[in-house]
């Protein structure tokens, strides 16, 4: 069978001045990826085979994170402001190239999912030139709404240009829209911008291809999926939604979440089977968890791999490069970065570990720090496997610990420790007897001051009942 293929053109022109923001709406990211990113992630699970993106006349970073995910991404520049429409016919070119179907999607919707955009699809592969996406809103004010005869979608009218019984229509048009390639050209050229905004409205588009005699279809959607974002407000609410989509499928996936609610993922966290995490966790981008791992409470995990069966926190911070062993420990106020901690081995309690490794096995004390900045650049420490680093130790980079080797408590090492030895870098204790006999260094006890009258009484033992 022949597999269709499919142009989407991402509108991504808008401004967002109501985000009150240097940077532009798209860009805005929930679940540690940019509203653009979530977009860009449903249109490729939709199967597309060619995108477009529609940026403003100084969308240059919008352009670069299009390109970031999408090498393959037509940059198309809308220079002025002129509507849906005429966003859409910036993709002249990569519509003139032919696709069987054509998705318009608006890249501050990143609700969207790949699932819908199929289904939009399929209503194109039945027949359908042209297919809408309704949902019914709480308040339609603003929104298109969605004028039916009988199965036939007809037309949508705008809100502005809609009459007070249209504007009684509860099903509004979602924004997103897919066209037939075959005819969407033909479409989009017939659209005028006689109405109340003095824009070229894509939604106009419904009317043409009635009258063309083309079928035109509205599918329905939840207003979660479709509702677009212009405040960090919205924003906000959008990022719950998707949250509880990424603990829900986590959740279903089988990991253990004690408060779901507590924990923040990212859109690319992946857990394997039998994970627990606890409340208040936060995953930034690119976590990794394998089976059985124990991530405990409030740990801070970003650009890291936690191996099977290893244990997190509570209170551990990994940041990226971090890469744990299996049944591996980090336990808490413990930071990891860049580094690697071999199978079994455990920092348990206050430490940093930074631009380095820790071998299989090995036991890193509390208190241990990785020396790796000496102010100008970084340094690495490699401890070896088996090895025993005491309590309180500054392990000064770059350095080496051989396998099996022991640090003393409290020392600070400069030079590489061979496997097996033992390094002491601390000063010696001095025990002076009868210290305090001798003359002069007698600890003369004050009498302790009288109670004031008041005290006394605020002294008074507090009888329990
Ligand atoms: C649009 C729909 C409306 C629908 C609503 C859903 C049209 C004419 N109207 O209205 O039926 O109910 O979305 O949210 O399509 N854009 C450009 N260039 C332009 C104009 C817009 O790139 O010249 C982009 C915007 O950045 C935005 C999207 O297109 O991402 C939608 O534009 P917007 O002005 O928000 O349209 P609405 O009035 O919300
Ligand atoms: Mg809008």
């Amino acid at each position: 069978m022949h597999q269709r293929t499919c142009l989407a053109i991402v509108l991504a022109a808008g401004e967002g001045t109501r985000m009150r923001s240097s940077r532009p709406k798209v860009l805005h990211a929930i679940a540690g990826r940019t509203l653009l990113a979530h977009v860009l992630a449903a249109v490729k699970g939709a199967g597309t085979t060619a995108t477009a993106v529609v940026v403003g006349p100084h969308g240059d970073a919008v352009a670069a994170e299009a390109e970031r995910i999408f090498p393959a991404a037509e940059i198309v520049v809308q220079a002025e402001r002129r509507g849906t429409a005429h966003a859409v016919l910036a993709a002249r070119a990569a519509l003139a190239k032919g696709a069987d179907d054509v998705l318009v999607i608006f890249g501050d919707t990143p609700l969207i999912g790949a699932e819908t955009l199929k289904r939009l699809r399929g209503a194109l592969a039945g027949g359908a030139s042209v297919a809408v996406l309704g949902f019914r809103p709480e308040n339609p004010t603003g929104y298109g709404r969605l004028i039916t005869i009988g199965h036939r979608l007809v037309a949508i009218r705008e809100d502005k240009d809609a009459s007070e019984a249209e504007r009684k229509i509860a099903l509004c048009n979602g924004g997103l829209m897919a066209l037939s390639g075959e005819v969407a050209l033909d479409i989009l050229d017939r659209i005028e911008d006689h109405n109340a905004k003095h824009e070229f409205y894509l939604t106009d588009a419904v009317a043409i291809a009635d009258g063309m005699a083309l079928e035109a279809v509205a599918l329905e959607t939840g207003e979660d999926e479709v509702s677009g974002i212009n405040t960090k407000a919205q924003l906000a609410e959008a990022e719950d939604a998707m949250q509880w989509r990424l603990r829900d499928a986590a959740m279903d996936a089988g990991v253990t979440m004690v408060a779901p609610e507590t924990v923040y993922l990212c859109a690319d966290t992946t857990f394997g089977r039998d994970v627990t995490i606890e409340p208040n966790v936060v995953f930034g981008p690119g976590v990794t968890i394998e089976d059985d791992a124990v991530i405990h409470a409030f740990s801070h995990l970003e650009g890291a791999h936690v191996g099977k069966g290893a244990s997190v926190g509570p209170f551990a911070r990994l940041r990226p490069g971090s890469r744990l062993g299996a049944k591996s420990r980090i336990g808490n106020f413990v930071e990891v970065k860049a580094a690697e901690i071999g199978e079994g081995a455990k920092a348990n309690h206050l430490s940093y570990i930074g631009d380095g490794s820790v071998g299989a096995g090995a036991n890193i004390g509390a208190g241990t720090i990785f020396c790796n900045y000496d102010g100008r650049e970084k340094h690495r420490t490699d401890v070896g496997k088996g090895a025993f680093i005491g309590s309180n130790s500054a392990l000064v980079a770059p350095v080496k610990v051989g396998d099996d080797a022991y640090v003393g408590s409290g020392s600070v090492i400069t030079d590489d420790v061979p496997a097996g030895a033992l390094a002491l870098g601390r000063g010696r204790q001095v025990v002076i007897p009868d210290w305090g006999k001798r003359a002069g260094n007698k600890v003369v006890k004050k009498a302790a001051p009288k109670p004031t009258a008041k005290k006394a009484a605020k002294k008074k033992p507090k009888t329990r009942r």
